[in-house]
């Protein structure tokens, strides 16, 4: 009796060894699984992000001046978060939202946006509500959460005076604070039914001014030393006469 007791409770040596390849064996299979669920994973995350790139195309035909604009915003996003050192996770993030950053547009009715010259007061509430909307669109998507930040936050400006929050300085998520300086810049590069295109150095320039007043300082210089090395394709610019930047310095 006391040698069955002792002989359970010390395996012999082959018992142990036997007992070690399952367990070898059983961590691999564990760790194939991980991996085929990190591939998956991966896979859903392209697949609903070519879903919502196919609603940011919708968009871009329901408001012609806007073609081209969400795809020139993600690229500057990106190469900026790159330039100020993020991770890239969180490049690639940016990049993403930079490229949806106006989805919520898809919300707001065709006359408001293609609307020529002011908007009234009414008109402009409609507008101002984009951000959330397109916040609200990429919510579901748990793994997009600091992506859905930035579209909320890309109208905020860093003295406060923007929307939807009223959010100032480093409070404004950083992706939010990229986004803007993208957004701003190929806004004032572009012709749109209420102003006509600036020249590229004056777009630069009015950047250049409004670096840490309303847009993040960091992210402008990084913007500005890029597109010196490699001038952003823009076919609107030059296009038509250039009005002066105080009339074109607010993108809708
Ligand atoms: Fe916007």
């Amino acid at each position: 009796m006391a040698a069955r007791v002792a002989s359970a409770a010390f395996p012999s040596g082959d018992d142990l060894a036997a007992a070690y390849r399952r367990l070898s064996a059983a961590y691999e299979q564990t760790l194939r699984y991980a991996e085929d669920v990190k591939g998956l994973y991966a896979q859903v995350q392209r697949s609903v992000c070519q879903s919502l790139l196919g609603l940011a195309n919708a968009l871009e035909a329901k408001d012609a001046y806007t073609r081209g604009h969400s795809d020139r915003v993600g690229a500057s996003s990106r190469s900026v978060a790159v330039a100020l050192g993020l991770r890239p996770q969180e490049v690639e993030i940016v990049g993403q939202a930079g490229l949806l950053h106006d989805i919520g547009k898809i919300g707001v009715p065709e006359t408001v946006l293609r609307k020529h010259g002011e908007l009234d007061a009414q008109e402009w509430a409609l507008m101002r509500k984009h951000p959330l909307i397109g916040a609200q669109i990429v919510s579901p998507f748990e793994f997009f959460a600091t992506g859905a930040l930035a579209i909320r936050h890309h109208h905020e400006r860093l003295d406060g005076s923007g929307y939807p929050d009223g959010l100032a300085g480093e409070a404004i998520p950083i992706g939010a604070r990229i986004v803007a300086v993208a957004d701003v810049y190929d806004a004032l590069t572009s012709n749109r039914p209420y102003r006509a295109a600036l020249p590229r150095e004056a777009a630069l320039e009015y950047l250049a001014r409004q670096a840490g007043r309303t847009l993040d300082g960091r992210a402008v210089a990084a913007f500005v030393a890029l597109a010196r090395e490699s001038p952003p394709a823009n076919p609107h610019v030059g296009a038509r006469r250039a009005l002066a930047a105080r009339d074109a310095a607010t993108p809708r």
